[in-house]
């Protein structure tokens, strides 16, 4: 586990995007999952607008951890913060972007979308590989759409999941963690303060740190970079 920290959530950004550049160049084509909610935001801002034109994006195939049970054009869903923050801003072949379609009925595009992934990744040992797996932390310790009051889906055996959020109900599709913990490399960005005694407790593994998904994210390969601003790694030791 590498853990990075930066002052604030631009340089996080940016820090970010110079090791994506790197990582999504270095060869063939490249698989990344990428993460919601708003963190990634200032992130795709400085990826297209600082890295544009150091990235071949046609190499590059879009897919989601992650997303809201709302259509595309709704202010909720995660393609469409993508959309306004990172591909309306890149020359990417739109048959790279790979959204889950947040319209359809959940539990058959889960299941539509877990076939995808087998389709277009290699599959080791039957599971969909990605180079890249980004990922979030919500403030309760979840990750991608694996909330604690439903930690069970982490493990459940389809690639993809339909989960509830806590408070809202709001249905989302999700991988889950045989997906997340199969990817090449694993990212983490999580910046601000309300991040960090989960930050704290997920790093550090604290008592009690078991129930929140976020600490079951431990990929195979090894490979798990956190990218965290000061603010949220303030309690670190
Ligand atoms: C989502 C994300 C989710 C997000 C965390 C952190 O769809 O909301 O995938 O897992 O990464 O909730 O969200 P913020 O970056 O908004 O704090």
């Amino acid at each position: 586990m590498e853990i990075n920290v930066y002052k604030d959530k631009q340089e996080v950004a940016e820090q970010f995007s110079a090791y994506f550049a790197e990582t999504a160049n270095a060869d063939g084509v490249f698989h990344v999952a990428l993460s919601g909610g708003s963190t990634p935001k200032i992130v795709f801002d400085v990826l297209a607008e600082n890295f544009s034109n150091k990235i071949d994006w046609g190499k590059i195939h879009f897919y989601w951890g992650d997303e809201r049970c709302v259509p595309p054009t709704d202010d909720q869903s995660n393609y469409k913060m993508t959309v306004e923050h990172l591909f309306s801003k890149i020359q990417v072949p739109k048959e790279n972007i790979h959204r889950i379609l947040g319209e359809n009925d959940p539990h058959s595009e889960a299941m539509r979308y877990a076939n995808l992934l087998e389709i277009n990744l290699d599959r080791v040992e039957e599971i969909p590989q990605f180079d890249l797996v980004i990922l979030g932390m919500g403030d309760d310790g979840h990750t991608a759409s694996i909330f604690p009051h439903e930690i069970d889906l982490w493990d459940e055996a389809d690639h993809c999941v339909v989960a509830r959020h806590p408070e809202s109900g709001q249905r989302r599709v999700s991988i889950n963690g045989k997906v997340i913990n199969q990817a090449k490399e694993v990212v983490f960005l999580v910046t601000g303060a309300s991040k960090k005694e989960k930050v704290k407790s997920v790093i550090e593994r604290k008592s009690g740190s078991e129930k929140y998904p976020a600490t079951l994210v431990n990929p195979k390969s090894g490979k798990l970079i956190w990218f965290l601003d000061k603010d949220a790694a303030s309690q670190l030791d």
